[in-house]
């Protein structure tokens, strides 16, 4: 596939492992995880042939909650090493127990990266943001590195504690748990509203893409606006995200109960059932 034109000098673009709306039209599992094959024939017509790196978010957040396919990292981080690259997880959505048990998203593939960059979650509000690379990828790096806001106490304190609560409140079960039964308190405002075309996701970073029909699939911003309205009518706030502000993204705290999901389901189902 033609890789989309970078606006940054030596930075290709692989397509998205985005199954509902595959960019080769093909259907998992026949497809034979077409878009990871891919990335090897971007590398071969578009670079030298040896890269620095294949950077990817584990679940693509703003890009609409899209979980590519179990066999996807392993084959990419494969490709990507085979070209005398590195295979960079970006974890600053997917990380610390946000998916459900594992503290990164990776995991979940089995994949071990050679870096991992994260934020977010780990402060829980608090600006704080990591690096972290094997032994072998930080000794190589040359020189001083150096930052006005880097070591600070304050932020590493609470980045430390935010490590110990999830760590001592199982909270990363509970989003597993109580994620589950989000996912299936969903999958049954799928079965109600026919505008819900994808519902997806891992733990607690769950969405549910709206479209005018689940045929042709044409995304429907306007009904995630008018959900918005009423859910933000009722005390309850929601994000959004996917490539064409069609997808509805809820990332609800670790430490959230099924009452809150319920709250939150009987919402969106009010808001929803204004979109018919
Ligand atoms: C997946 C992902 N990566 C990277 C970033 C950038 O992180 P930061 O603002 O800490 O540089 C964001 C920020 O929203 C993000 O969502």
């Amino acid at each position: 596939m033609k890789p989309i034109a970078s606006q940054v000098a030596g930075i290709v673009h692989a397509a998205a492992p985005y199954c509902y709306r595959c960019p080769f039209k093909l259907e998992y599992p026949s497809c034979g995880v077409a878009c990871a094959d891919d990335v090897e024939e971007i590398i071969n017509t578009t670079t030298t042939g040896n890269i620095a790196a294949f950077m990817a978010e584990t679940i693509l957040g703003v890009g609409g909650f899209i979980i590519p396919p179990k066999e996807y990292f392993p084959r990419v981080a494969e490709i990507a090493r085979s070209h005398g690259g590195l295979f960079i997880s970006d974890e600053v959505q997917a990380a610390w127990g946000r998916t459900g048990d594992k503290w990164f998203g990776i995991e979940h593939w089995g994949v071990e990266p050679d870096i991992i960059t994260s934020a977010k979650g780990m402060g829980n509000g608090v600006p704080i943001g990591w690096t972290i690379a094997t032994p072998e990828v930080a000794d190589a790096f040359p020189g001083l590195t150096f930052s006005t806001f880097g070591g600070n106490p304050v932020s590493s304190a609470v980045g430390l504690a935010v490590i110990n609560v999830i760590e001592e409140d199982n909270l990363r079960e509970n989003a597993r748990v109580v994620g589950d039964y989000l996912l299936q308190r969903m999958l049954e405002l799928k079965e109600k509203h026919r505008i819900i075309g994808d519902v997806r996701g891992m733990g607690l970073m769950l969405g549910i893409e709206l479209v005018k029909d689940r045929q042709t699939k044409e995304p429907n911003p306007q009904a995630v606006l008018r959900v918005f309205e009423e859910t933000k009518r009722q005390g309850v706030l929601i994000g959004k995200g996917g490539l064409y502000g069609n997808v509805i993204r809820t990332g609800m705290m670790l430490n959230t109960t099924t009452e809150s999901v319920d709250r939150m389901v009987e919402a969106l189902d009010r808001g929803l059932s204004l979109c018919q």
